[in-house]
């Protein structure tokens, strides 16, 4: 352990504009963090899985959990309290994260933490949801403005570009090997 974590939530199956993938977008970019940190890297997994199938049917649930600011069970848990850096890492869905990934943050005790939020998505950048996650680990210096924002395609179908963005992005940080 070197003090890092990569948290991410990931959506497999059908999705925009990259038809029906067997490995999420943010999923990609999170295991290309973990690389080149060595951070450990726990995935959030809904108990509940959103429907692989149908993407419309992942829009539903994801619009009805963001209406009723839901708070999904998910599996397992990972003691963040043991690391110092940790990366969130979700797609953009209309501006928030999903809602499992709250459920996660707010299982946790931040004081103290920094986090890095890393996003990606088809059009709509970080778009604010950088602020979100401020807003949510309470105490935590959270790097507002510094995140990396990721096009999903460009992650699933150019993975060499996305890998030298990810490097370049973590050298500004600091945070390369
Ligand atoms: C429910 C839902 C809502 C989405 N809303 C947006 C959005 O508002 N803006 C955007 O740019 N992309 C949006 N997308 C596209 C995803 O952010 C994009 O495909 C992302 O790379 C998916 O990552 P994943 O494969 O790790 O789940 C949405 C996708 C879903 C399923």
């Amino acid at each position: 352990m070197n003090g890092r974590l990569v948290v991410f939530f990931s959506h497999t199956g059908e999705n925009y504009n990259v038809g029906y993938i067997e490995k999420g977008n943010t999923y990609i970019i999170a295991d290309m963090i973990a690389d080149a940190t060595g951070a450990d890297s726990f995935e959030i997994v809904p108990l509940t899985p959103y429907p692989e199938d149908s993407y419309d049917e992942c829009i539903e649930i994801a619009r009805r959990e963001l209406r009723e600011n839901a708070r999904p069970a998910i599996e397992g848990d990972v003691a963040v309290e043991d690391y110092d850096v940790i990366f969130i890492g979700y797609p953009q869905w209309w501006g928030e994260p999903p809602m499992c990934v709250y459920t996660f943050i707010e299982q946790h005790e931040w004081a103290g933490k920094t986090v890095i939020p890393f996003v990606t998505h088809e059009g709509s950048g970080m778009g604010g949801t950088d602020r979100r996650i401020a807003a949510a680990c309470k105490g935590a210096d959270v790097a507002v403005g510094k995140g990396l924002a990721i096009q999903g395609k460009t992650a699933q179908s150019n993975r060499e570009s996305a890998r030298r963005s990810v490097e370049r992005w973590l050298e500004g940080l600091g945070l390369g090997r």
